[in-house]
């Protein structure tokens, strides 16, 4: 089915994070706080110690409301966003999914209406009553948990089911039981981390300390499960994605990289906090800690998210809605005899449906910059090659299954070169030797960097060194004027050319002067 396509002013990438955040750190909170509900009830009563079943109950109060209140509003936000930002994307989970979905709603509505008793039960219930209520609370939230993860990493690594449409091999993929397991690991630390912020609020004395060096200790079992099933799950990654999502996707890799760290700040700041200074316990720290989680966790997703590209849902669907295996017919047919809901400006149509679900012009995850001070003919040619842009990396066992972190254009020559020059309207047009000021070997350099580094590296062993060799510099221009498919042709400034060209050759001559 065809959609329109809904323009933001932010990147799609961000806009998605900033409310799937907020819905997941409360989803995961209100689930652990299930168990740490009911598990802090018993012992509480075991020990006959109304201080701590009074905490307890302090507690109970507001994960109800969060669980109930923001949980239930950010999950169907996160439909709606979704469904805005990537309705075929949606579209396809739902068809391979909808059960899945109607369960996980069942569970959830399960929840709610046991955390709602769970509440008012304190008074009215008898302790063993109160106490089952729980239970069901809390194993209602995770059942809900375990159905929802098996969709969400279902679009990091959809295994079997690409070969066999089989709704368990989507569901029970890969990563889907390490998966679990990491999040069960998350809901037990967050619950940890809000019941260190409630006993914040307590006067310093016995049992401030006690409740701050329990609630420690069960944040750092969460923490510590998370760290174990971490391995696991990157275990569990086939490795194109892995190494990709490491080497290709600058986003994917820096978000990995705070995830990693993060992991030993928090464990650092439990440790001397929470166990050290436990008798020092004060609103500041919980709210350190609860910031410091919500960076490491808001890391992880986001490492997620963003590591499957090119794909939404990798080997079946591009990020930008597209299907794997349409390539030749839409390029045959032109992209846009494919758009139902045309605007009139065909550039800004092919920009949308082609690149913006991943880009903006300027802004997140930018192209103007690699288009600046280049020409309509570079842009289009560029376009046309985009699923064969790739950084540069010297091989290394595995390298040869990193995938290019874009999909092919989908669109004929003639629609490339209408995107190329709606593009050219948008970037700084002046010729590179006149906006940088250079001349001679730097500003061979520079257009080099410019027209040639995105998809070569000089050196190493796909570099251009070596191919290079010998070439006169009227060989040179002929083969660059003509060149291979998905590279585009010299153009542009013929002061910018002269300069790359000069600055190719150059790279031989200390060899023949050596001589
Ligand atoms: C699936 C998402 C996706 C789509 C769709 C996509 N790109 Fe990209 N693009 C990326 C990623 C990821 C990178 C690598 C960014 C990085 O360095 O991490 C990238 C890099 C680039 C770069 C290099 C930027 C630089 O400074 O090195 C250009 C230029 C570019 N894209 C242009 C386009 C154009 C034009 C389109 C549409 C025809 C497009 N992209 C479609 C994801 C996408
Ligand atoms: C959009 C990506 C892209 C850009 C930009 C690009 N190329 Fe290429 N180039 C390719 C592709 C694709 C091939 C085909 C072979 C391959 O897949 O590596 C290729 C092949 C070549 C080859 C042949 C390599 C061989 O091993 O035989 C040379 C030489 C070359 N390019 C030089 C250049 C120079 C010089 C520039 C800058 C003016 C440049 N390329 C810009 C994509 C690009």
């Amino acid at each position: 089915m065809p959609y329109p396509f809904w323009d933001v002013m932010v990147g799609y990438g961000p806009l998605m994070a900033a409310i799937a955040v907020i819905h997941v750190f409360v989803s995961h909170f209100a689930i652990g706080g299930g168990l740490y509900l009911v598990v802090a009830e018993r012992s509480a009563r075991k020990a006959g110690d109304e201080g701590r079943l009074l905490f307890v109950k302090k507690l109970s109060k507001f994960f109800v409301l969060t669980t109930v209140v923001f949980g239930a509003l950010t999950g169907v936000m996160i439909w709606f966003i979704i469904g805005l930002l990537n309705p075929k994307g949606t579209e396809a989970l739902i068809h391979n999914f909808v059960w899945a979905w109607a369960t996980e709603w069942t569970f959830f509505f399960v929840e709610i209406l046991a955390a709602i008793l769970y509440f008012y039960g304190w008074k009215r219930m008898s302790a063993k009553n109160h106490m089952r209520i729980g239970w069901i609370y809390f194993w209602a939230a995770w059942a809900s948990l375990v159905v929802i993860v098996g969709i969400i990493t279902f679009m990091l690594t959809p295994g079997k089911w690409l070969e066999t449409g089989n709704f368990w091999d989507g569901f029970l993929n890969p990563t889907y039981a390490s998966s679990v397991f990491f999040r069960t690991g998350v809901c037990i630390l967050m619950a940890g981390l809000f019941a260190l912020l409630v006993a914040a609020r307590y006067e310093a004395g016995d049992l401030k300390t006690r409740l701050v060096r329990g609630n420690t200790l069960w944040a750092l079992a969460g923490l510590l499960i998370a760290g174990a099933c971490w391995f696991w799950y990157k275990a569990s990654i086939p490795d194109a994605t892995w190494l990709t999502a490491k080497h290709q996707l600058s986003i994917a890799a820096s978000a990995l990289e705070r995830f990693q760290w993060a992991t030993y700040l928090l464990f650092a700041l439990l440790a001397v906090l929470g166990l050290l200074l436990a008798r020092m316990w004060n609103t500041v720290f919980a709210i350190l800690l609860m910031v410091v989680g919500l960076y490491w966790f808001g890391s992880y997703e986001w490492f997620r998210e963003s590591a499957r590209k090119p794909y939404v849902i990798p080997g079946y669907m591009y990020a930008n809605g597209m299907r794997v295996g349409d390539e030749a017919a839409w390029r045959r047919d032109g992209l846009l005899s494919h758009v139902d809901f045309r605007t009139g400006d065909d550039g800004a149509d092919l920009w949308r449906y082609s690149c913006r679900t991943c880009h903006q012009v300027d802004g997140y995850n930018p192209v103007k910059q690699a288009f600046d001070h280049t020409d309509p003919g570079f842009i289009a040619g560029s376009i046309l090659g985009i699923h064969k842009m790739k950084r540069a990396l010297d091989p290394f066992p595995g390298s040869e299954k990193i995938r290019k972190p874009m999909p092919p254009f989908m669109g004929s020559e003639e629609e490339a070169k209408i995107l190329a020059e709606w593009l050219w309207e948008r970037v700084d047009q002046r010729p590179m030797h006149e906006a940088a000021g250079l001349s001679g070997p730097e500003l061979g350099a520079a257009v080099y960097e410019l027209r040639c580094a995105r998809c070569h590296a000089i050196d190493g062993p796909d570099g251009l060194r070596d191919p290079l060799e010998g070439e006169s510099e009227e060989d040179l221009r002929e083969f660059l004027s003509d060149p291979a498919d998905g590279m585009p042709a010299l153009s542009g400034d013929e002061r910018d050319q002269q300069a790359l060209l000069d600055f190719i050759l150059g790279w031989y001559e200390s060899e023949k002067g050596g001589e």
